[in-house]
Formats: C-alpha cells, sequence, structure tokens
C-alpha cells in the first residue's frame, strides 16, 4: 500500500500536459470488441482502471500489443468467450461496457455485477437493463453476473428513451445498437465528452451512428465493423483537477492538451471565484495571485458542472472568502470526503444534497483518507494547500484514474511523493 505524503503552502508553477480521458477509454476499450479486426487506440492514459480494462479483454482472447505507453494494437478477431473473469470485471465500474459491446458483437454476455467508486450510495444500472431489453434482450442476474442474451439471436433496432440521464447507459445502448437490425434512437442521451468520442470511435471503424453530444442520439445498424486507428480526447476532468490544484495552492501554470470547450463548465466557475484563466489553441493558463472568493455550485450532466470534480472544487472552496453552497444533482451521496477536510480545519456541513461550505482562511496538514477517485483528488488539493505535512492513505483509488499524478505536480513545485505504508506509520506524530 502506498501513502502520498504532501508538504503544503507552495504555490505551483510551471506547464503540465493532460492525459487521455479515462471515461473515454474505460468506454472505447470494450468497444473494441465490436470489431472485427485490428484497433489501434492512441492517448490512452496510463491509469489501474485502463491496466484492468485491457486485462479482461486479453481473459476474453483479444490480442492486445502494446506500442508504446499511450498506444495499444487491440485484436478482437478471435474472441474466445463471451463469459469474463468475475475477479476482473467486478472490481472496475466500467465493466458494465462489456455488456453492451458483447452483446452488440456475439449476442450474447456474462459480466459480473460491476464494482467501481464507491460514493455510499447506489449506483443502478436499469437504464441499461431497460435498453437491453428494448433491444430484444434477456437480462437476468445470477450467481454474482449479468447474463444477457438477444432472444432472437441478434437484436433489432428500436427507440428507447432514457428516464435518467445516464452516461453509461447511453454508450452501452449506443454498444449493443451499433449492429443491430435496422435503427435506434437514445431520446434523453448523456452528452459529455466522452459519449462523442465514443461514436467518434465506433464511425470510425464503420459504425452510422449521429446525434452524439445531442439528447438524441440515432444509430443505423451495420453488418460488422472493422479495424482503425483512433486517438482518445484529453481528459476534462484531469485538466479541471490540475486547475482546481492552481486555484487552491495559488501560481500559475499552463495547463496543455485540453479542448478548452469541454473546459468552459469549469473555467466559468473558477472565473467567478477569481481565478485568471486564458485560453490560447489546446491550452489553458491558469492564475490565482488573490484569495478565492465564495460561489455556489450545482452540479448536472454535461454542459452543466460535472459531479466528478464536486470534490475538488469544494476543497477549494472550503478556502475561499464566504460562505459556498455546493448541490450535488448527480450522486447524492457524494461528500465522504467532507469528514476528511474538516480534520484539516475546513467548516462545512453537508445537508443532503447539500454543502454549505463557509471559508477559513488557512487549512492544516492532516493524515486522510482517500475514499473514492476524486475525493482522493480533492484531498491533494487540499494538502497542496495546507499549512505543513499531510500523509494521503488509499491512494490506489486516485490511481485509478490520475497518470502519474505525483511526477506531474512535482514537475510544479509541488512537495509531494509517494511512500511505502511502513515508511509513513512512524512519521504520522509529525503531522501539522
Ligand atoms: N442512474 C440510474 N440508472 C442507471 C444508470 C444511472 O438511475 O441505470 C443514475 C445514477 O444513480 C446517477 C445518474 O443516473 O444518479 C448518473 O449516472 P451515470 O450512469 O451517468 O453514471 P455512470 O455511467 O455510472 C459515469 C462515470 C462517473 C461519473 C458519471 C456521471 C464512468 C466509468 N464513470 O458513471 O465517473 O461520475 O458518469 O458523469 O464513466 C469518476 O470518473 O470519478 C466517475 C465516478
Amino acid at each position: 500500500m502506498t501513502k502520498y505524503i504532501v508538504q503544503g503552502g507552495k504555490p505551483l508553477f510551471g506547464e503540465v500536459e493532460i492525459s487521455g480521458a479515462k471515461n473515454a477509454a474505460v468506454a472505447i476499450i470494450p468497444a473494441a470488441l465490436l470489431v472485427d479486426g485490428v484497433c489501434r487506440i492512441e492517448n490512452i492514459p496510463q491509469i489501474s482502471d485502463v491496466t484492468m480494462s485491457l486485462k479482461i479483454l486479453e481473459q476474453l482472447g483479444a490480442g492486445i500489443r502494446s506500442i508504446n505507453p499511450h498506444t495499444v494494437e487491440i485484436d478482437c478477431t478471435h474472441i474466445r468467450t463471451t463469459r469474463t473473469s468475475y475477479e476482473l470485471s467486478r472490481k472496475i465500474r466500467a465493466s458494465y461496457y462489456l455488456i453492451g459491446a458483447l452483446l452488440g458483437r456475439f449476442g450474447q454476455a456474462e459480466v459480473a455485477m460491476p464494482g467501481g467508486c464507491n460514493f455510499g450510495g447506489v449506483r443502478p444500472i436499469d437504464q441499461h437493463v431497460k435498453g437491453f431489453t428494448a433491444l430484444g434482450a434477456k437480462v437476468v442476474v445470477e450467481g454474482g453476473f449479468i447474463h444477457a442474451s438477444a432472444k432472437e439471436g441478434h437484436l433489432k433496432g428500436t427507440s428507447v428513451y432514457l428516464d435518467v440521464v445516464s452516461v453509461g447507459a447511453t454508450m452501452n445502448i449506443m454498444m449493443a445498437a451499433v449492429m443491430a437490425e435496422g435503427n435506434t434512437v437514445i431520446e434523453n442521451a448523456a452528452k459529455e465528452p466522452h459519449i462523442v468520442d465514443l461514436a467518434n470511435f465506433l464511425n470510425s471503424m464503420g459504425a452510422n451512428i449521429r446525434g452524439a453530444g445531442t439528447d438524441t442520439i440515432k444509430i443505423r445498424g451495420v453488418e460488422r465493423l472493422t479495424g482503425g486507428s483512433y486517438a482518445i480526447i484529453p481528459d476534462q476532468i484531469e485538466a479541471g483537477t490540475y486547475m482546481a490544484a492552481v486555484a487552491a495552492a495559488g501560481g500559475q501554470v499552463l495547463v496543455k492538451n485540453i479542448i478548452p470547450k469541454h473546459m468552459d463548465c469549469i473555467t466559468a466557475k473558477l472565473v467567478e471565484m477569481g481565478v485568471e484563466v486564458e485560453e490560447k489553441e489546446d491550452t489553458l493558463l491558469v492564475r490565482r495571485t488573490n484569495r478565492l472568493q465564495k460561489t455556489n455550485i450545482k452540479t448536472l450532466p454535461y454542459p452543466g458542472f460535472p459531479t466528478d470534480m464536486q470534490p475538488q472544487i469544494t476543497a477549494c472552496l472550503s478556502l475561499a472568502e464566504g460562505t459556498s453552497l455546493v448541490t450535488e444533482g448527480v450522486w447524492s451521496s457524494r461528500y465522504r470526503y467532507v469528514d476528511e477536510l474538516k480534520r484539516m480545519g475546513a467548516n462545512i456541513q453537508v445537508d443532503d444534497k447539500t454543502a454549505v461550505v463557509e471559508g477559513v482562511d488557512h487549512l492544516t496538514g492532516a493524515p486522510i483518507q482517500a475514499y473514492d477517485l476524486r475525493a482522493g483528488a480533492a484531498l491533494v488539493i487540499a494538502a497542496l494547500a495546507a499549512q505543513g505535512r499531510s500523509e494521503i492513505s488509499n491512494v490506489q483509488y486516485i490511481e485509478r484514474g490520475y497518470e502519474d499524478i505525483v511526477s506531474k505536480l512535482r514537475a510544479l513545485g509541488a512537495d509531494i511523493r509517494a511512500v511505502d505504508e511502513p515508511e509513513e506509520s512512524e512519521s504520522v506524530a509529525g503531522v501539522g
């Protein structure tokens, strides 16, 4: 087990290169199962969720060839089985995409119930099941596995109206429908950048998907997908996390390799808080010199403020002048990290979906624990801004979604290092 030791209070300066988007990669890798040929996927982030997704495909019989650390070739021509390893697939949330992909290509799938970050509440997949069923599949849960099979051997295009705007259900139904007979329409679809990325990936392999990025997606079933080459978009949330780190710790950082349009919802809020953001081509220059100001935030599906930035922005607001209201509109119980911020001196009260954040003038370092990926990122941000030393445990959550976070922050002048468990336990007493 590794911990991060952070000596806070140092502003950040320099440049940071943003990696490929986690939530696009964990969908596009399983989507390679739909392709009868070799797909070359570039700009893949080196994170543990991606490693796990590739392992699962390998276990199903895919040929995986690593071209360089960020490029792989996946060959799903000779898939051996449509039953995924229970142990592997239950570890990540995104294993639910294996259902849509296997069902779409082979008319059947057996996948362990997905795991992933636990926000303390339920993470249902009823909308995924609604879509598969509408396409003509029978879906049952038995022995920890979801079994899905096309009733007539193949799926049939249909119209699906999602009762909630779901990223996962939109992408999963898209995958299942890509080779279904006839046309499929997904209404009330999610519009996140990674939905467009998955559609672009599938289209570049021969699919016929229109409307991704709007709330109506139209899919005309094709006979077969063949190979090709595709580069994943930059990670909106990783970029937002570094922007928030500058907002909290102060300094000036050039955030490189981003799509500025994807960042608008985050940039707008940081600007309201007094952060200066200058856009130039595929970079953002982020500067914070004065104290942060309060603002109110409500998380919503894209293009609203992303729930995956809620913990990081709350960490920033805990240091802002005035009282801010943060309302969670996607995952109602995503506030487990607040108790950890309180250990550092933050003044935050959570009432149901809302956090009332009364800004304090400084935080102090403490031993703290990550409960999920973005909560972990929020603690790193708080620790960078805090006075004194913090020890962050459970960092395996952070490494599920942030490539080389320690090296990237160190390159910006942060005093952060990863240590193995035994080293940190002797130093707990010194935490300020
Ligand atoms: N929902 C349902 N039924 C469903 C599916 C979702 O009621 O069948 C509800 C959920 O309970 C939630 C809302 O709909 O309240 C949105 O859930 P969504 O399906 O959009 O989330 P997801 O696909 O499970 C992905 C990301 C999450 C991110 C959400 C929202 C992946 C692997 N995960 O989850 O990312 O928070 O979309 O944008 O893409 C993260 O990266 O830290 C992370 C948790």
